[in-house]
């Protein structure tokens, strides 16, 4: 716990962690859960620590903070990660009436899982690519490729996404104002973002996702979910009621707190964004937190050795590997970072190669709606074996835990490729995917 919890200033404004440190003291013997019989401030709701579903004492003390720093009606924190967050929010904007929802091809699995359980219809437009790194929608582009998704009843964003690209909250908040949309936003990857203002997804959207552990100062899991008014903010707290746990573990809750009220790393941001606008081996993108150094189809040998040093990034797509900074972060190890890319650079020189380029523009052009197969018989195949065959189940590299391979696709080789030498990926198990059984594959 004290690890984490190192700038006394802020802890000196976080309710959770002040209740916690104040009963840490006294005699205490527990006959509640957990079993562990107080080990460690891990507690339960008890007469003093409040409770996360009803709150009043320090955890409405802290959401309330929250929200005022988020620029929230209200703000919900969570200890079930942003997956959570991603749940309640759909499932708020179809209490409110919302029953289709505009998505890109490559959200988390959490939002086609979300409609999929709540029965509200995906409406799913392509992303164009810039090698071989997705980038974000802009409306003018929507409207005149997929005038059709821009018919649904909520716009669903993720950004800043997993490469640091970040919307246009502009031009999306008035497309909405003017057509009487909801918009929900994914920011399981901004959580920092809340001190710029045209970034942030607050003050744009009707409900958005922080996922606070992501890239603030959070134990894993930690997350927020906030509503822009009154009316949104009614519908998300039934909605975060549905899908939160019971159990909430107050270390989180406390980490969450400290977190959102961790300040600014001016020089670090400084220095990222030198970095990220500048180099060439460097994909230029507006969020500093990620920094996406580019080595092509050595991505995969680089990542390797880089962890045989010591050194482990956040993921590998088989083209960047991407190192997540967050403000919590020392000069030392940012310097560590950059001494260490220059060496790679050198090492691994290898350009991204043109047929990468075009064959990155070529799956832009594909049709990116979801497909239904209904009562079609599917069946696991090994992966080597699944290549010819037609996806039955999305899956992909993890992280992003974004579809590579989408169902209805056939599989290519290429892919698997990738999938192989990914460390972790989703949608296969015991080493098979799930196929469509086809009669002349038999
Ligand atoms: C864009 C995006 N949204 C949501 C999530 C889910 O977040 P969590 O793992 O905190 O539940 C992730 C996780 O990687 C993500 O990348």
């Amino acid at each position: 716990m004290k690890g984490l919890f190192r700038d006394k200033k802020v802890l000196k404004t976080c309710h959770i962690y002040q209740m916690l440190r104040a009963q840490s003291k006294k005699r205490h013997a527990s006959f509640h859960t957990p079993g562990h019989k107080r080990k460690s401030w891990d507690i339960t709701e008890l007469s003093y620590s409040d409770n996360l579903s009803a709150p009043r004492g320090c955890i409405a003390e802290a959401e309330k903070d929250i929200a005022r720093i988020l620029g929230a009606k209200q703000s919900f924190i969570l200890t079930d990660g942003s997956t959570s967050g991603v749940l309640a929010m759909l499932y708020a904007a179809k209490t409110l009436g919302a029953r289709t929802v505009a998505v890109c091809e490559n959200p988390h699995k959490s939002v086609f899982n979300g409609c999929a359980v709540l029965g509200l219809q995906p409406l799913v437009y392509g992303v164009k690519k810039k090698k071989n790194i997705p980038l974000q929608p802009t409306m003018s582009a929507l409207k005149c490729e997929y005038p059709e998704v821009l018919l649904a009843d909520a716009l669903f964003f993720t950004s800043p996404d997993y490469y640091g690209n970040t919307a246009d909250w502009e031009e999306i908040r008035k497309f909405c104002d003017e057509t009487g949309k909801w918009l929900l936003v994914d920011g399981a990857h901004g959580g920092h973002l809340h001190f710029d203002g045209k970034l942030y997804a607050g003050g744009y959207a009707d409900f958005w996702v922080d996922g606070v552990h992501k890239s603030l100062p959070a134990f894993t899991q930690g997350a927020v979910v906030s509503a822009k008014d009154e009316r949104c903010a009614d519908a998300l707290q039934r909605a975060v009621d549905a899908f939160r746990t019971t159990s909430p573990s107050y270390p989180i809750m406390a980490s969450v707190e400290y977190a959102v009220k961790y300040p600014r790393n001016e020089w670090l941001e400084r220095q990222a964004n030198g970095w990220i606008q500048t180099h060439e081996r460097i994909y230029a993108a507006n969020d500093w937190t990620k920094i996406c150094a580019v080595f092509g189809d050595r991505a995969f040998e680089a990542e390797k050795s880089l962890e045989s040093e010591g050194i482990y990034a956040e993921f590998c797509d088989g083209n960047i590997v991407m190192f997540y900074l967050s403000p919590y972060m020392s000069k030392k190890q940012f310097s560590l970072l950059t001494k260490t890319l220059r060496r790679y650079f050198i090492k691994y020189p290898l350009p991204l190669c043109e047929e990468q380029e075009k064959r990155a523009e070529k799956e832009a052009q594909r049709n990116p709606a979801p497909v239904v197969f209904g009562n079609a018989e599917k069946i696991w195949l090994d992966i080597d074996q699944a290549i010819g065959h037609i996806c039955a189940e999305n899956c992909g590299l993890f992280p992003p835990c974004t579809p590579l391979i989408k169902a209805g696709e056939r599989i290519e080789k290429e892919k698997i490729e990738l999938m192989k030498k990914s460390i972790n990926v989703y949608g296969v198990l015991n080493g098979k995917i799930k196929v469509l059984k086809e009669k002349e594959k038999e």
